[in-house]
């Protein structure tokens, strides 16, 4: 087992990482302030581990309560959260009650909110069982359900007390799931580690195939990255963490125009990132080869890197939902070579245009 601290005083938190961690239940016991925890899945994840955990929970003697939500990132909404609300009501969940989510980034995203709001706040540990949420959604605290007019518009920033990964999990991934996290992955390299990313050119095959050990270090090495970031930064607002949204500005415009579910978070996000590569070598940032370079090791990763086109006017008005948004100025985060990125302003509407009006063609 590998343990990636995330350094936020009082509230710091280990992130555990190794194989077969959902059945140790005292990992994760010995954070509750209560032996009691309600579990919170979505149907496909229950039916592969909800039992297990709730076995080695009980084992461990902590008694749970069972929530499981609909899949899917198009129940991400406030009724789902509503349902979790009803369930935790109705078996007298307690303010020492600990919530734990189960499952992707959906049901981490989605439980962590309830977490922050239930009884005004009670104990949160993430298990994420999909690579995204091994590499990305399940630490930083970053908490939301949609609304149907922006991705993650009502939320809460909201620390677990514990991330417990359990690679194992993966191994029931679908693969076009496991590309997904990828793009999260490859972002880190691409933002803030040059090094990391020359390694996943070199891996991505390795990945790709479930390689253990490659996994392994793919996933302790984001988490590290992103332990770094927000505890430098952890509601950004010094610019710091916004560098992590490296793609999302387009992508959470292709998944609610799209509508949420239809394209994957990921595969938003990896479209996205050739958007920004693109919208880079517009300004004179990057240079071709580095777009080329970007879109190569995505493509490799089994990602798109052609955006859906939804027309100059319509990305225009979803991406003005953007939670960057700040005196009615969209931001947007550039790439000024593979390993460095930057937050601006500073991009004129023709420059968008020109990136928006061709989202299928890619350098
Ligand atoms: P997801 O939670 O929908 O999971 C993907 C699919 O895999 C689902 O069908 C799920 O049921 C299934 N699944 C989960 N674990 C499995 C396993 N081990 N074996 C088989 N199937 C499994 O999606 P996701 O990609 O994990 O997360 C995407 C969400 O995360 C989006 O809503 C996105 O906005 C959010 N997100 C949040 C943050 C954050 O910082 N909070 C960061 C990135 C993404
Ligand atoms: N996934 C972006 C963030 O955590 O800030």
């Amino acid at each position: 087992m590998h343990t990636v601290q995330v350094a936020l005083a009082d509230r710091s938190y280990p992130i555990y990482i190794g194989a077969g961690l959902l059945a140790r239940g005292k990992l994760l016991a010995q954070h509750l302030p209560q032996n009691r925890a309600a579990l919170i899945t979505d149907t496909t994840v229950a039916a592969l581990y909800l039992d297990r955990v709730a076995e080695a929970l009980g084992a461990a003697g902590v008694s749970v309560t069972k929530v499981v939500v609909p899949t899917g990132e198009q129940h991400k909404d406030w009724r789902n959260l509503n349902a979790v609300f009803d369930t935790l009501l109705a078996n007298h969940c307690e303010r020492k009650t600990t919530l734990v989510a189960l499952g992707g980034g959906v049901i981490g995203d989605l439980a962590g909110f309830a977490a922050a709001t239930y009884l005004r706040g009670v104990p949160f540990i993430q298990l994420p069982t999909t690579l995204l949420a091994q590499v990305d959604s399940s630490v930083g605290g970053k908490t939301a359900i949609n609304h149907p007019r922006g991705k993650n518009m009502i939320g809460a920033f909201y620390q677990p007390l514990a991330v417990i990964a359990d690679t194992a999990t993966l191994n029931t991934l679908p693969d076009r799931e496991l590309s997904a996290g990828l793009a999260e992955v490859i972002k880190y390299g691409l933002i803030r580690d040059p090094a990391f990313f020359a390694w996943l050119e070199s891996n991505i095959e390795a990945l790709i195939g479930r390689e253990p050990a490659a996994l392994a270090y793919a996933i302790s090495r984001s988490c590290e990255n992103k332990a770094e970031v927000v505890a430098a930064d952890e509601r950004e607002e010094s610019g710091a963490r916004a560098l992590l949204n490296l793609g999302h500005t387009f992508g959470h415009a292709i998944e609610t125009g799209l509508g949420y579910g239809t394209w994957l978070h990921g595969e938003a996000v990896a479209a996205g990132t050739v958007m920004a590569a693109r919208l880079s070598q517009h300004l004179g940032l990057i240079g071709a080869p580095e777009v080329a370079r970007v879109a190569a090791l995505l493509e490799r990763a089994r990602l798109p890197v052609n955006a859906p086109d939804l027309g100059v006017e319509r990305y225009l008005q979803l991406m003005g939902m953007d939670k960057k948004v700040e005196g009615g100025r969209m931001r947007f985060i550039l790439l000024r070579a593979i390993g460095s990125a930057l937050l601006t302003a500073e991009v004129s509407r023709d420059a968008l245009a020109a990136v928006l009006a061709a989202p299928v063609a890619h350098a």
